[in-house]
């Protein structure tokens, strides 16, 4: 089982730095139009794009793990949203040029090469569209060893610093961007997620239980490295 996959059966509705709140924060930030087209990559169980959906926008999420998007499409259908959902990759997406509004996307991008979805956010956002991209950063570069650790077990491509991050933007279609200054991981306060929908199997399987630990292990081994960053990207 790969990571996402044990994160779809556990139903982990936000598996970003800062949770659901920082998504709020950051959502209440923006200050959306009704009705913008917005494209939420990388949906996850679907929490973030129903939230975005229930303030009236007209959302478009994706994901390329088949777990996440089947409790994507059972959270949205509790929820009454009318959110359109697909299996797809963020390096090759399924939408004509110019499309969407807003790109939102939540700790997805370290996942992918990144310059090929970068690419494709710029190619499908309108040409006044933005995207808006929280991401895992590390605090300082890691070691050789640091980094296969966190890469074979998070399949994780790429382990940026803020101006790696900033550095990557340099190399993608956008050219104008900005990102915040790192943010260290908060302990975040308990975060009730009434739709969570966990495959209570999984804590008979020894293989998943083992994953479990080896998180939280690397968790609390790297917590004083990794934070977070939010990057904001115009497409005009
Ligand atoms: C850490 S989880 C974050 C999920 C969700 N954004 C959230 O905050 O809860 C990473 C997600 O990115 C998805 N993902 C990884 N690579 C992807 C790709 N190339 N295209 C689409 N989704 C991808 C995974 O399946 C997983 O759902």
């Amino acid at each position: 089982m790969d990571y996402p996959t044990l994160l779809a059966r556990l139903g982990e509705g936000s598996a970003h730095p800062g949770g659901f709140q920082a998504t709020k924060e950051l959502i209440g930030q923006i200050d959306f139009p009704r009705g913008a087209a917005v494209l939420e990559s990388g949906c996850g169980t679907g929490r973030t794009a129903c939230y975005l959906a229930s303030l009236g926008l007209n959302v478009t999420a994706i994901d390329r793990n088949e777990d996440m998007i089947q409790k994507a499409t059972h959270r949205a259908r509790l929820n009454g949203l009318p959110i359109r959902i697909m299996q797809a990759d963020a390096a090759s997406l399924p939408f004509p040029d110019e499309t969407f509004d807003a790109v939102f996307t939540e700790s997805v991008t370290a996942f992918t090469q990144g310059s090929s979805a970068l690419n494709e956010y710029w190619r499908v956002l309108k040409p006044t569209g933005v995207l808006y991209d929280r991401e895992l950063a590390f605090a300082k570069k890691l070691t050789a060893a640091q980094k296969k650790k966190l890469q074979s077990f998070y399949g994780l491509q790429h382990l940026r610093t803020v101006p790696g991050w900033l550095k990557l933007l340099s190399t993608s279609k956008f050219h104008k961007y900005s990102a915040t200054p790192f943010s260290q991981l908060k302990q975040q306060a308990s975060d009730n997620d009434p739709l969570r929908l966990v495959d209570h199997e999984l804590f008979s399987k020894p293989d998943a239980v083992a994953m479990m630990m080896t998180n939280e292990r690397l968790m609390t081994s790297f917590s004083k490295l990794m934070g977070s960053v939010v990057i904001t990207a115009w497409k005009g």
